[in-house]
Parts: structure tokens; C-alpha cells; sequence
């Protein structure tokens, strides 16, 4: 699997946060407010580099004070607001606590730039952008906000998705004394070398498929093959037409990113596989996987017919709403306002999460994880170099973390690819899992809704009671 693609692959997380917005039922407010937060925390000098402004989202409405909680989101890869959006239950949570709700910015994301418009300039302006710092940045402001505008008894509860639930659970490990517990929702702690192979991801993605039924997996798995053959047999123009392509596929690494790009329409309908619509790119129905394994039941006569059936299953996730001029392969089908530079360094230093796929116990192309090729794109992009072991030296392996951890709720859903590199066991008496039968990423963080399973109700009951048990 080529670096490029693992990028995509974790960036999604970030966009699959955007889309769910439009199911809320009222509108969560915020002020917006900025904290002058030291660039490197491990420099002591008195002309040190100085301090930048991180963003950060305060809602006080249902604080009391005293010794009322503050749940803290811990922000992931993207502007804040996006995962203020999307987190509703915190909103919901804090009316019952009293507690107030903060979301800070990741640094290097948003308007938290330590350097402004340089910060990604070169690999010395890049320096500070590391977990350890962000999670410095967030005990900092933590301690702030408890000695101004909360009080210094409030406890904190961590909240996060993805990315983000990695960083409320990491926080809790390295900082027990500033967070009582975290709330980690799909969250892959696991998912690097050494602790979950590389097949699981694409493996899932295609039990997710074949869990609908069996046809829909194998269709996919067989439409690689054809695609590939009309481009070989020279019919680009063809490939144009049937997928409504913005340009023409031109060479072999066009044909490779219009693979790509249909290869993560497969794992984002995986990830956005909710039980109601989702407004993305146009809208996503209902559970988006099991309206295009509908479309892909059947067992077509012929390649024409097999391609026709993929075309029209792609379009679930890009065209939906029937108003997208065109299949925009650059960017994979992404809205363009994210910005994909901050998790690309990321992936190439310390978020190094091997991927692959056999083409037998998943239903898309052979690729190998290949972490030297990996190390190259690295070096040429960034001047970095990537630690394959960095998560597990830092935060320690599964037994460590079992051992030494405390106070932390792990959630995932069954249908996530993710969730193959999360906690989906009870660890310890104080570290729990669940798994959301039939949940996709995240969902439990999100705003209440009508259409929620009672798997999605019983994971949110389950984190109240132990957020009941931590703040008291
Ligand atoms: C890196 O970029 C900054 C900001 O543009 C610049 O001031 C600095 O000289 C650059 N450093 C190197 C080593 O190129
Ligand atoms: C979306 O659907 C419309 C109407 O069927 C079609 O004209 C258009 O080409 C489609 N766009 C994509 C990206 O498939
Ligand atoms: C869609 O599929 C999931 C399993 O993947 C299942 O739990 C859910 O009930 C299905 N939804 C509908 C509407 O059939």
C-alpha cells in the first residue's frame, strides 16, 4: 500500500466527522477563544521560541462550578469547529454533569499554527508538531482553565474520536493527575506494527460488505480486473464515460488513482455506515453500505455489466443528491476544504499504521505494507523520517497499557474498519470496551437520533455511568 493511500485512508476519519452534522436536532453553541501556548514545552531557556494562539471552544451553559466536571475534547486532525460539530453528545452529557465543555485545537490544525503561515514551511518549522506535544498543550490549558474560569476541584473527563480518542486515552495514561478518565471512541491504539496486522483493516471493510450479502464483496473483487482491462486494452475513454471522470485517465498512475479513489469509496461508505442519512458531498442515505450492496446483489452476465452495476454503486457515495458535474479522482472524492498536509507529516513520523490486502480474504488488489518505500516518500516530502515503533515505546504494547493504565471507556463499532486496531475487550476493572454490534465510526459520539440502535443507546448509557463513577 503506498504511502499516499494511508494518508486518504486516515483523513477520512476527519471527513466522515464533517458530514454529521446535519442530524441535530438543535444547534450547540460555543465562544471561541485563544490560549498563548508555548511552541515547545521541552525548552526552558529564557529566550526560548516563544508562544503561539491555540484555538479553543468553550460552552460554560450548563457548568456549576465547585466541584462540577469539565469534559475536555482532545482535538483531533482538523479545524475544531468540525469536531464541535459532530460530538453533540457531549452537549447532552454536560446537561446532566453540569459540566462545562471545552474543545481545543490539535496543533498544526486550524488556527493553531506555531509559526502562522511558515509552520509547515520546512522540517524545522515542523519540529514541534508531535502527540507529546499536543498532549503538553492540553494539560497546559487544562491547568489554566481551572484556575481562571472553572474551578481548580473540577475533575476532567477526556473526550475523543478517532485520532482524537487515541489522544483522551493517551492522555489519561501519561497524565492521570489532570484527567479522572477518558471516553475513547474508535479510537486505534492498536493499529501499528507489532500489535495488529496489516490485513485487518481492508479485511473488515469487506466482512462490513459481505455482511449484507455475499454478492457485493465479490462484484467489487472482480470489477479490479476490468477496470484494468479496458485501460489496457486502450479504451480510456471508456473508463471516462461509465465513471463520469472531471479528466481523462491519461497514463498508468492515472489509472492507479482512479483505483484509489474508488478503493476509498468502499472503506468511507464502511466508516459512515449510520442507521440515518449523513450530508456529505450530497447525502448519504441511511446505511450507506447496505443501499449499495443492493445495487451490487446481483450476478452480472458480463464485464460491461459488472462495471455498469460498480458505476452506479460508486455514485451512492459520490452522487448521491444527482448534482456532482463530475468524479473528481484527484482528490479521491473529498471536499476540498480539508487540507491533507497536517496528517501526511503526521503518518511520516510518528502515526506510521501498516496496511495491506491479500485479494482473498478481502475483496480489493493485493498490496504489501511497505515501510521502506514508505520511508523514501517520507525523506523526499518532509525531510522526516518515519518510527515504526514510536506508539508502542511511548505508550507501551497491550500489556503494558493493561497493566498500567486506568479509567479509560474504549468504544467501537463493529462495522468500522478502525476498529481493528482498537481496545475491544475489557482490559482491567478499570479499563473498558464495548462494541457497537452494528455501529460505524464514532456514532456514539454523536447527537442523539431518532434512528439510533439500541447497541448505539446501550454504549452511551455505559459511558455515563462510568463518567458518574469517575467525577465523584
Ligand atoms: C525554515 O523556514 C523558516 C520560515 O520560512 C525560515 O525562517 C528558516 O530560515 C527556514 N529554515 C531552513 C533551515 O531552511
Ligand atoms: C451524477 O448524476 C447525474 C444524473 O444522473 C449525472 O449526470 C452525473 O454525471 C453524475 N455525476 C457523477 C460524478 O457520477
Ligand atoms: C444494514 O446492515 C447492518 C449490518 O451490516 C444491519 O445491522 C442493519 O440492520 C441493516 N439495515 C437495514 C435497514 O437493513
Amino acid at each position: 500500500m503506498s504511502s499516499s493511500c494511508i494518508i486518504l485512508f486516515f483523513l477520512l476519519l476527519t471527513i466522515i466527522s464533517v458530514q454529521t452534522a446535519i442530524v441535530k436536532t438543535q444547534e450547540n453553541t460555543w465562544k471561541t477563544k485563544y490560549f498563548e501556548q508555548r511552541v515547545d514545552h521541552n525548552d526552558y531557556r529564557v529566550n526560548s521560541l516563544g508562544s503561539f494562539k491555540q484555538r479553543y471552544l468553550i460552552n460554560g451553559n450548563s457548568y456549576k462550578g465547585g466541584n462540577f466536571p469539565i469534559f475536555f475534547y482532545t482535538g483531533n486532525e482538523g479545524d475544531i469547529t468540525l469536531f464541535a460539530k459532530n460530538t453533540g453528545l457531549i452537549w447532552e452529557f454536560a446537561a446532566h454533569f453540569n459540566a462545562l465543555i471545552i474543545f481545543a485545537e490539535h496543533r498544526y490544525y486550524g488556527e493553531s499554527l506555531p509559526f502562522g503561515s511558515h509552520s509547515f514551511a520546512n522540517n524545522s518549522m515542523l519540529a514541534f508538531f508531535t502527540a507529546e506535544q499536543a498532549l503538553q498543550d492540553y494539560v497546559t490549558l487544562i491547568e489554566y482553565l481551572k484556575a481562571t474560569v472553572a474551578s481548580t476541584n473540577s475533575p476532567v473527563v477526556a473526550f475523543g474520536g478517532s485520532y482524537g480518542g487515541m489522544l483522551s486515552a493517551w492522555l489519561r495514561m501519561k497524565y492521570p493527575g489532570t484527567v479522572v478518565g477518558a471516553y475513547a471512541a474508535s479510537a486505534p491504539i492498536w493499529q501499528f506494527t507489532s500489535l495488529t496486522p496489516c490485513e485487518t483493516f481492508n479485511s473488515i471493510v469487506t466482512r462490513t460488505y459481505r455482511g449484507t450479502n455475499s454478492n457485493c464483496p465479490l462484484n467489487i473483487r472482480n470489477s479490479w480486473k476490468a477496470i484494468r482491462g479496458i485501460f489496457e486494452r486502450g479504451q480510456p475513454a471508456k473508463l471516462k464515460s461509465l465513471f463520469h471522470l472531471c479528466d481523462d485517465i491519461k497514463d498508468k498512475d492515472e489509472l492507479n488513482a482512479l483505483i484509489a479513489a474508488i478503493n476509498n469509496v468502499w472503506v468511507s461508505m464502511a466508516m459512515a455506515d449510520y442507521p440515518y442519512p449523513a450530508n456529505f458531498l450530497g447525502n448519504l442515505p441511511a446505511w450507506p453500505v447496505n443501499y449499495t450492496c443492493n445495487i451490487l446483489s446481483k450476478s452480472p452476465a458480463n464485464e460491461d455489466a459488472l462495471l455498469m452495476l460498480i458505476s452506479e454503486a460508486v455514485q451512492v457515495f459520490t452522487n448521491y443528491s444527482k448534482d456532482v458535474k463530475c468524479f473528481n479522482i484527484a482528490n479521491g472524492g473529498d471536499p476540498p476544504a480539508l487540507s491533507t498536509n497536517g496528517w501526511d507529516y503526521q503518518s511520516c513520523t510518528q502515526m506510521v499504521m501498516p496496511m495491506c490486502s491479500d485479494g482473498k480474504n478481502d475483496m480489493f488488489e493485493v498490496q504489501n505494507w511497505d515501510f521502506d518505500a514508505m520511508t523514501q516518500y517520507c525523506i523526499k516530502e518532509f525531510r522526516a523520517v518515519p518510527r515504526e515503533f514510536w506508539a508502542v515505546q511511548t505508550f507501551g504494547g497491550k500489556e503494558a497499557v493493561a497493566k498500567a493504565a486506568s479509567n479509560i471507556y474504549f468504544t467501537n463499532g463493529h462495522l468500522d474498519p478502525w476498529s481493528g486496531g482498537g481496545v475491544l475487550t475489557q482490559l482491567s476493572p478499570s479499563l473498558h470496551a464495548f462494541v457497537i454490534s452494528d455501529g460505524a465510526h464514532h456514532v456514539d459520539l454523536r447527537a442523539s437520533n431518532p434512528h439510533d440502535t439500541t447497541a448505539i443507546k446501550q454504549a452511551r448509557s455505559i459511558a455515563k455511568s462510568l463518567i458518574t463513577k469517575w467525577v465523584s
